[in-house]
């Protein structure tokens, strides 16, 4: 089938060269044009592990424009893509959503065409992109009168592992109110429904698994399964977290706790990782998107709010931590080992780093940071706030008064902690994220404290 994707970023892009890679002709559109010039030269704006990989395997049916002329009239499908990124009331801001079902709507050629919501979009929005599309049809100037059946196919990539995701997904979601739309989506995923096209070889299928299960359902449904689904998973580990509290009152193990709870297979082991919290371009603005629609209906979301606020307090955590230890936090050096939201991605959005940085240079701290990955990236987007960046994870551990692990990259399991202790003022570490081997450090020479 041929697709057009709008919308180049984690979603749009790892959507498009799976659905190249998968057999399809598939054509990118973003209205940067040097992002498509870079994607036509082979760069990719984003760290993806295997991205680079498939996209190369893919690119015989794939190609990329800024032209909606050039993207849309042949497509049987178009996958809107954009950002929604949220507003201070927490309600999506939906203008690049509205401009790209705008120009679609502008440049059919008569046939019908599926426009699907790919982007995470308040609950009626598929009607509302219904309505623009129906009005920019009318106004056309091609003349033709395009027949546009809306739908929603939520995506549930997770950053660092979304090429996995999306050729394996754990289930397909797709909603319409038009039966044809349906069957139009069900050609499209067929071969990873039934699990037919050829593995990467260095993404190989996963034992045992031979099809994904699809959930076909109306607009709403299709809309609402995806805040759902992340507002659950955020409410996880905020009560995972919520339970750390008492955990380290009264002297339990929080990691044996939540393993004990996750061997139940009513509640699953996953997403019970205790520390700091969740980070990500998702869970925050998905929350806070289905709280404000929740509100538009006099609906309070008690719950949901409380996964916020739990989530929130982790942070401030930290700050108490370290002045517990360290009493007086004015004139310090601390260094965070991990920037980016989680490890193996490079992005940034709502990383816990980037708050505990903020809260510790306000308090008067000299911040030092690693990253493997997303130092250059932080120097880019938050170059002004004065955090010492590092090459390496021993200079940071120099002359600093403490260390916090932030990111769990598995670089830090295999440093040579003896000498991090050697070169610290103070040879303490807390650990956000559970993830180092307490005992060893301990015997490393280092104070081992962790957020549970
Ligand atoms: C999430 C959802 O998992 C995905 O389905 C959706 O499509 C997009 O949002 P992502 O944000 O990429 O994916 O990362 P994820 O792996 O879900 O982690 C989100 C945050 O939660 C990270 O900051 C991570 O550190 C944190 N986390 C995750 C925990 O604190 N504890 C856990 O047990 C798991």
């Amino acid at each position: 089938m041929r697709v057009a994707i709008i919308g180049t970023g984690y979603v749009g892009l790892t959507t498009g060269v799976c659905l190249a890679f998968i057999g399809h002709s598939v054509t990118c559109l973003d209205t940067d044009e040097s992002k498509i010039r870079a994607l036509r030269e082979g760069h990719i704006p984003i760290y993806e592990p295997y991205l680079e990989e498939v996209l190369e395997e893919a690119r015989p049916n794939l190609s990329f424009t800024s032209s909606y002329a050039e993207a849309i009239p042949d497509a049987d499908v178009v996958f809107i893509a954009v950002g929604t990124p949220p507003t201070p009331s927490g309600a999506p801001n939906l203008e690049y959503l509205s401009q790209a079902a705008r120009s679609i709507g502008q440049n059919g050629n008569g046939n019908f065409t599926v426009v699907v919501n790919k982007s995470t979009v308040p609950i009626g929005s598929g009607n509302w992109v219904g309505s623009l599309l129906r009005d920019a049809v009318e106004q056309s100037s091609n003349g033709h009168k395009t027949d546009f059946a809306v739908a929603s196919n939520p995506e549930f990539l997770r950053e660092g592992t979304a090429l996995h995701d999306s050729l394996y997904p754990d289930r397909i979601v797709i909603g319409a109110d038009e039966p044809r739309a349906l069957e139009t989506l069900y050609t499209l995923y067929r071969p990873i429904l039934d699990q037919t096209f050829p593995a990467p070889v260095f993404l190989p299928r996963p034992d045992n698994f031979a099809a994904v299960p699809l959930v076909s359902t109306d607009l709403a449904s299709a809309e609402l399964i995806k805040y759902a689904a992340n507002a659950f998973l955020a409410l996880k580990i905020s009560f995972i977290n919520e339970i750390g509290l008492v955990a380290e009152r009264v002297g339990a193990n929080i990691t044996e706790v939540a393993r004990g709870i996750g061997l139940d297979s009513r509640i699953g082991s996953r997403f019970l990782s205790a520390g700091l919290g969740w980070g990500g371009s998702c869970f925050g603005k998905d929350t806070a998107a289905l709280i404000a629609t929740a509100g538009e209906y006099g609906l309070h979301m008690p719950i949901v709010e409380a996964a916020r606020t739990v989530n929130s307090r982790q942070r401030d955590r930290v700050v108490e931590k370290l002045l517990q230890e360290l009493k007086i936090l004015k004139g310090r050096t601390i260094g965070l080992l991990g920037l980016a939201f989680k490890p193996n991605t490079d992005d940034l959005r709502e990383a816990p780093a980037i708050e505990i940085a903020q809260k510790l240079i306000d308090r008067g701290v000299r911040v030092k940071a690693h990253d493997p990955i997303a130092s250059e990236r932080f120097q880019r987007e938050h170059g002004k706030m004065g955090v010492c960046l590092c090459p390496t994870a021993e200079e940071v551990a120099d002359g600093c008064d403490a260390l916090v692990l932030v990111t769990e990259w598995s670089d830090y399991r295999e440093l040579e902690w003896e000498q991090l202790a050697k070169r610290m003022r103070n040879p303490f570490i807390l650990d956000g994220r559970h993830a180092l081997d307490g005992d060893k450090l301990v015997r490393s020479g280092l104070r081992y404290v962790t957020i549970s």
